[in-house]
């Protein structure tokens, strides 16, 4: 074993008051899983697996785990994998959202614990890849994320099927009853049919596309398929670049700047990606003392079209993407407006990266720069009184008729009081009223849950009605559609003015004029704010991980992180 003591087995002993005899300790217990010295003297790469019996998008990191430990070999280091929490979506009880900071604390804490010289992280499904990155930015030694990948497509009576754009249409269709019980249940098993991540530009495509431009991931990596062969080579590709990465000790935060985080956000805009990828990549932004701004945000979105055309947006999946030129097509017909020069991975930058690329092919998926799917990018930020740091609405999967409208509120106190009354018979509501959904935010859920996709009153979708104005301090799955105005900050849950409107009050959305505003006089909502009192505290709030979220998540425009994970901000912000 080499003697620097920064490197392999000799980073970060354990504390016994002898670093001699910690590592001989180490060695001592480290043999028994049968290395040699010679295996023990290489460059170490730990490997991030996530694998879980209860994450279906990551049914094949076990597969990866092994390429990236053929890849780091051939390169002549020890991979060693270790595990850390992983989270699915439809398993992660009150909401995903509300562990990926606990899974951002439990991958730093364990690079940092275990020796390793890099870190190859397996991630996918939707939150797990920002709370990688989140880890990474904070642990700071180098590392490369690779992703399970999308799924391929279902099919149902002849129907190209995707989780779970689909999953939500079919669904809004057995709410207006024009998909009976048996049909549901049938069409639920043809939505996920193999291993790897929602196929459609849902949270977790969106990630990815985002970390490749990030520079956080090997070319083109985001979009082969989850069961593809080439899904193995890339990681295999990954585990080989890890042990050159360890080397040049080319760690997170040198390739991780504010201009890398410009590219990511152009790519969020670019792929008509979901909200989420904003809130994510603004938390792992924080982590490295780095602001995004939200104003330049949207700026870039009025400059930025979208190009592709993939589901819930557009028509088609991550695999026709792939078929496409992936990522490379994308950032090819981006590159007027990206920082080729930012440093990436591979070592070299994003514009050498595109140089080397293959050459690109006439397709449909990726449109030219010049003949784009939407004009401007998916996501615009509305100011007003009724969101004075901010909301967003995802404009390429909202109905146009709907950018500019007057409305009547129709309030819903929380989720609970949203599942009681949106489908009684009794609601008093037209098509043309505002859903407002309240206390969903951070700390109001808590965890800030994908329910701002409110859904249309069963007397109103069995009416036709298919798409109403719904606004909350939730977020919404990047696999969702409709006028849905988003992370409405700050959140009622701690006295934002979404905790003063009252049914029968009017709104105005104005996406074009990026306003939201509530039409009630500023004396009024004194008044109403002097009688405010906020909701209770959650059941179980007294002790855990619960007390330390809530005492310390943060809000929507800072990434929902914790305040105690973040450094000062360092006056770095997002292009
Ligand atoms: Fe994992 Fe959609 S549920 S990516």
């Amino acid at each position: 074993m080499g003697s620097d003591r920064t490197r392999g087995m000799r980073r970060g002993l354990t504390s016994y008051g002898d670093p001699a005899f910690s590592l001989y300790l180490r060695k001592a217990f480290i043999k028994a899983m049968g290395y040699s010295d010679d295996a023990l003297d290489r460059t170490i790469v730990g490997i991030a697996n996530t694998f879980s019996g209860y994450n279906a998008c990551h049914r094949n990191a076990p597969e990866l785990c092994e390429a990236i430990k053929r890849g780091v070999m051939l390169a002549g280091g020890l991979p060693v994998e270790f595990p850390t929490i992983s989270l699915h979506e439809s398993f992660s009880h009150p909401t995903s959202m509300f562990l990926r900071n606990l899974m951002a604390m439990d991958t730093e804490e364990m690079i940092r614990a275990q020796p390793m010289d890099s870190v190859v992280l397996i991630g996918g499904c939707d939150k797990t890849v920002p709370a990688q990155l989140m880890a990474a930015a904070s642990a700071d030694i180098p590392a490369i994320q690779v992703v399970t990948g999308p799924m391929v497509t279902g099919s149902y009576r002849g129907e190209r099927l995707g989780a779970c754009t689909d999953c939500r249409r079919y669904w809004g269709m057995h709410r207006a009853g024009d998909v009976d019980q048996a049909e549901i249940e049938e069409i639920s098993g043809k939505l996920a049919p193999t291993a790897g991540t929602c196929m459609v530009m849902g949270t977790a495509s969106t990630m990815a596309c985002m970390t490749e431009a990030l520079g956080m991931m090997l070319p083109d990596g985001a979009a082969i398929p989850a069961i593809a062969a080439d899904r193995l080579r890339h990681a295999e590709a990954a585990g080989r670049r890890a042990v050159a990465l360890a080397e040049d000790g080319l760690a997170p935060s040198k390739i991780m700047t504010s201009a890398a985080f410009a590219n990511a956000l152009r790519v969020l805009l670019a792929v008509g990606g979901s909200s989420n990828g904003l809130v994510h990549i603004t938390a792992v932004a924080g982590r490295l003392g780095i602001e995004v701004d939200l104003e330049a945000f949207d700026r870039m979105g009025r400059e930025t079209p979208v190009l592709v055309d993939l589901k819930p947006s557009g028509q088609h999946y991550m695999e026709d993407l792939q078929n496409a030129g992936g990522m490379t097509a994308v950032l090819r017909e981006l590159e007027p407006l990206l920082d080729l020069n930012c440093l990436t991975v591979s070592g070299k930058t994003l514009g050498e990266n595109l140089a080397a690329a293959p050459s690109s092919w006439e397709q449909s998926v990726v449109r030219p720069i010049n003949s784009p799917v939407h004009p401007q990018g998916g996501i615009a930020v509305l100011r007003g009184n009724l969101a004075p740091d901010g909301a967003i609405i995802k404009q390429s999967a909202a109905l146009p008729a709907l950018f500019k409208h007057r409305g009547h509120a129709v309030v819903f106190d929380s989720l609970e009081d949203l599942a009681a009354r949106i489908d009684d018979p009794n609601l008093q509501l037209s098509a043309d009223d505002v859903l407002v959904l309240r206390n969903a935010g951070p700390k109001g859920a808590p965890g800030m849950p994908e329910a701002g996709y409110i859904p249309i009153p069963k007397k109103l979708a069995s009416e036709g009605v298919n798409d109403m104005v719904r606004i909350s301090d939730a977020r919404m799955s990047g696999t969702a559609f409709g006028t849905v105005v988003l992370h409405v900050t700050p959140e009622a849950a701690v006295g934002g003015p979404l905790a003063l409107v009252r049914t029968g009050d009017l709104i105005e959305l104005d996406v074009e004029a990026r306003r939201l505003q509530l039409e009630v006089d500023a004396a009024e909502l004194e008044r109403r704010r002097a009688a405010w009192r906020p909701p209770r505290i959650p059941h179980g709030a007294s002790r855990g991980y619960l007390k330390l979220y809530l005492q310390h998540v943060t809000q929507a425009d800072r990434g929902a992180d914790f305040d105690f994970m973040l450094p000062p901000l360092n006056g770095r912000m997002t292009p």
